[in-house]
């Protein structure tokens, strides 16, 4: 009888412990997923490190859709073991989540009347670095819920983020507690390791390559020199022959040839982007400033194409004309 007790207690407190844990949110510091691949948002973020308050640093569609508000806030959170490890390191660790939560603001209800303090939340937005699940950093719209999607890689959120934040894709030179770590560690510079791409061998082990290197530049004059067997210093005494035999379709060096030499960009794009999913691709040389060069990097979905200065305006207009084509 005693042993049915001792039993029926214990079940007793498993359901007491259970039914506390459903009532509490787990208390997380770092990212977590629903099954179909959404961020949670942790119920706790109120209680990590908080960063910053930026009043009017708001971009993207948050800041289009209230445009005609008053400046927002936003308070800026990362998850407490990051935030251990940025500073002993000046640098994100795996794992590093960010909450940036949107305020309106409010005004006149101070006690001085000029004041501004902050309103109701309009959306939440989060940014978390996981290589083996994201491929590097990603962006995750939660918005007022409790979840949220990632936002696509082609949004402006990752170019600004990549271009212009001091650390590793993020605006540490806006929160004064991290950029003294930063300048001391040496971390302030955004920078990307990466390689060119020009040889054929390179474009056929891109998968590998992309472990390590954040970006691959095409140098297309060599790629095709390598990949046609022909040096581009001596082409000119029988390329003309060749175009004038229908030997080639134009001259190679002039204007990419998209059959051979594009075949293997494309493999590289997509054994690159299988690997690191964010890997920044784009082309540098003379083919930069080539109208149909520039229209075929765009349908490869190449990030940028890079030429020599008298050639920008070309690029440009053929940029613009292949944007709107497609
Ligand atoms: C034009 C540049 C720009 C764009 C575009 C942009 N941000 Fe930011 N972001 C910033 C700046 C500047 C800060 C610093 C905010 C502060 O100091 O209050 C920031 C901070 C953040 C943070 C806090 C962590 C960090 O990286 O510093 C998150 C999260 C964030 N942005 C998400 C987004 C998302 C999601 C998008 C796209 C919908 C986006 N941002 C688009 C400039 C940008």
């Amino acid at each position: 009888m005693k042993i049915i007790v001792a039993v029926a207690l214990a079940i007793g407190a498993i359901a007491l412990l259970w039914a506390q844990r459903k009532a509490e949110p787990a208390a997380s510091s770092g990212p977590e997923f629903t099954k179909d691949d959404k961020l949670l948002l942790p119920a706790n973020y109120r209680e990590w490190v908080f960063l910053s308050s930026g009043l009017g640093m708001n971009y993207g569609p948050v800041a289009e859709a209230n445009r005609d508000r008053p400046p927002m806030f936003d308070n800026v959170f990362v998850n407490p073991d990051a935030y251990r490890s940025f500073m002993k390191t000046g640098t994100w660790p795996e794992k590093t989540m960010f909450i940036l939560e949107v305020r309106a603001s409010a005004s006149k209800g101070s006690i001085n009347n000029g004041g501004h303090y902050q309103g109701s939340a309009i959306a939440v937005e989060a940014e978390v670095k996981d290589t083996a699940r994201l491929g590097g950093w990603a962006f995750f719209a939660i918005g007022t819920g409790t979840s949220g999607k990632q936002i696509p890689k082609t949004a402006g959120c990752y170019t600004c983020h990549s271009q212009k934040g001091a650390v590793d894709n993020t605006f540490v030179q806006f929160y004064p507690t991290l950029l003294p770590v930063a300048k001391e560690k040496g971390t302030r510079f955004n920078y990307l390791v990466g390689t060119m791409i020009e040889i054929p061998r390179a474009a056929l082990v891109a998968d590998q390559i992309a472990r390590d290197a954040e970006f691959f530049s095409f140098g297309t004059n060599d790629l095709t020199q390598t990949t046609l067997g022909m040096s581009r210093d001596d082409s000119g005494s029988f390329l003309p022959t060749y175009t004038e035999l229908d030997i080639v379709d134009s001259n190679p060096f002039a204007s990419i040839d998209q059959k051979g030499v594009g075949r293997l960009m494309e493999i590289t794009r997509d054994f690159g982007r299988k690997t690191r999913p964010n890997i920044k691709l784009g082309i540098c040389g003379e083919h930069g400033g080539e109208p149909a060069s520039v229209k075929f990097c765009h349908r490869l979905g190449l990030d940028y194409v890079s030429c020599s200065p008298f050639r920008i305006p070309i690029a440009r207009l053929a940029a613009a004309q292949a944007a709107l084509e497609s």
